[in-house]
């Protein structure tokens, strides 16, 4: 009997994962917008005191990924571990323990992980540590259909666990058992040290298999425990970039299922991608091929429609963001009318009843209530008042080349189609541009500014050209 102290939790990732064909480490690879690793560590964070990562193939790249984009989010930053050559699950543990060894107590539980094992719950972890006060080693088997590939779980009479045989090793006979090992483990460290030093590589692949610590255990007098789940959707590793697609698939239609329970209107919960946090309110509809990323929330009576992209941004109530349209950390207001087509850049603050319509970009701007830019716009570092009405393909020219200028317009104001405000420039309240202007200069409240060259009429032209 083993009470439950500490628990180190130790994530194997060394692995070079060729079948993915990339550049970067396989647990950089995406799921939910997440690298494979954040997942793991983020479930062994609540589950035990300290995480271990072992690394090996692209260690660099990966600690610095890991570090400067998610070390913030993950608060406690684990320990690497560098496995120079990757010999083995058993050699890759073996490497960690020689520097575990430093901090960690002899009966402190270690609880073996993949780092491309994205899903597994912290629930099912509590199980598996909470079994450690039966069993000298707990596994975490489950029950396959298709047991190819896995390492199989071999149970005397008694059904006891007696050893894990690799699928490349396996008898016929033992390649029918269809209970599998997931590869996820947990014992003590004196224990796992113990078995991990009389490790051989006397097998099909020359590998130190981490599996044969079973038999070991057994040999040397010890109960081997095992918590079987019922089918592998928790335990499900990532090899190629096609079971990264299918775990996503499955990942995000989990995701939205439980936001619908919730109370979120979906058109497709297969169509749907939240790569971040999504907070909704009261009658949200989302259509279909809507992707959101980072932290977006969405008050009472939003709908977003097909295709749109919502990055960092909040959406006031009543707001409809009208098919393929681009929002990124921009805050809209109350009954804001969006697209289609729209793109809104970052840093830009819409008020109440703002319409953004088709091809307007938006960026770094604040615009005031009840304002319309409706058309073929691009509107970059400006303040618009409320109640102004922006025509037709009229351009904030913000950039001299160097330096980027403000575009200031007041309440009221009317602006021409086709006009260029070349910035810095101010447009007083109530002033109205003439379509087609140039402005360069400042139009004070209430003026008409008017810049375009004079009409000039050639009488006859097309009578002339014909003779
Ligand atoms: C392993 C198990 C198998 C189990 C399967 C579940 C062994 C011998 N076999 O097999 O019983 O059914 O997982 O998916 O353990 N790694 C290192 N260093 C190494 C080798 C591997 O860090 O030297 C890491 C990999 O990056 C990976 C994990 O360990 O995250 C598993 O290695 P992998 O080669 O995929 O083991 P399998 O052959 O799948
Ligand atoms: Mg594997």
């Amino acid at each position: 009997m083993q009470k439950i102290n500490t628990v180190y939790s130790l994530i194997l990732a060394a692995g070079k994962g060729s079948r993915m064909n990339s550049n970067k480490p396989k647990v950089l690879h995406p799921l939910g917008g997440k690298p494979l690793l954040i997942h793991v560590l983020e479930s062994a964070k609540k589950i035990s005191h300290h995480s271990t990562v072992v690394v090996g193939h692209q260690a660099d790249m990966l600690i610095e990924e890991i570090e400067s984009k998610w070390g913030e989010k993950l608060n406690n930053l684990p320990n690497w571990v560098h496995q120079k050559e990757q010999l083995g699950t058993g050699h890759a543990v073996k490497t960690a323990l020689n520097q575990l060894q430093k901090t960690i107590q002899p009966d402190d539980i270690v609880l073996i992980l993949y780092g491309d094992v994205p899903l597994i719950q912290p629930s099912t972890l509590q199980e598996v540590i909470n079994l450690c006060e039966n069993y000298s080693l707990v596994l975490l088997s489950a029950q396959l259909d298709n047991p190819k590939g896995y390492g199989r779980i071999i149970r005397d009479i008694t059904q006891s666990v007696v050893k894990i045989v690799e699928h490349k090793d396996a008898s016929n006979e033992e390649r029918a058992i269809t209970e599998i090992n997931s590869g996820i483990l947990a014992t003590t460290f004196a224990n796992l040290q113990n078995w991990t030093n009389q490790l051989k590589n006397d097998n099909v692949q020359k590998e130190f298999y981490l599996t044969d610590i079973v038999s070991l255990c057994v040999e040397h007098g010890g109960g081997v425990g095992a918590y079987c789940l019922p089918d592998n959707t928790e335990i499900q590793g990532i090899n190629s970039q096609a079971q990264r697609a299918q775990l996503e698939r499955f990942y995000q239609k989990t995701k939205v299922n439980k936001m619908a329970e919730k109370g979120l209107a979906i058109a497709d919960a297969s169509r749907i991608d939240i790569r971040g946090e999504l907070s909704f309110g009261k009658d949200v509809f989302l259509d279909v091929g809507i992707i959101i990323e980072g932290k977006v929330t969405l008050e009472d009576n939003v709908s977003i429609g097909a295709h749109c992209v919502l990055k960092d941004c909040h959406i006031g109530s009543d707001s409809i963001i009208k098919p393929y349209s681009s929002i990124e950390q921009s805050q809209c207001g109350k009954g804001c009318i969006i697209g289609p087509y729209a793109r809104l850049r970052p840093e830009n603050i819409l008020h109440e009843s703002v319409h953004i319509g088709n091809f307007v970009e938006v960026k770094k701007s604040e615009i005031h209530q009840h304002s319309k830019i409706n058309h073929l716009s691009y509107i970059g570092d400006a303040t618009i008042g409320k109640n102004t009405n922006i025509g037709a393909g009229t351009i904030t020219c913000n950039y001299d080349g160097k330096n980027k200028h403000q575009t200031h317009i007041g309440n009221h104001a009317f602006v021409g189609s086709g006009t260029e405000l070349v910035a810095p420039v101010k447009i007083g309240d109530g002033a109205t541009i003439g379509a087609g202007s140039t402005i360069i200069r400042d139009v004070p409240l209430d003026d008409l500014g008017l810049a375009r060259s004079k009409q000039i009429n050639i009488p006859n032209w097309k009578s002339q050209a014909k003779k």
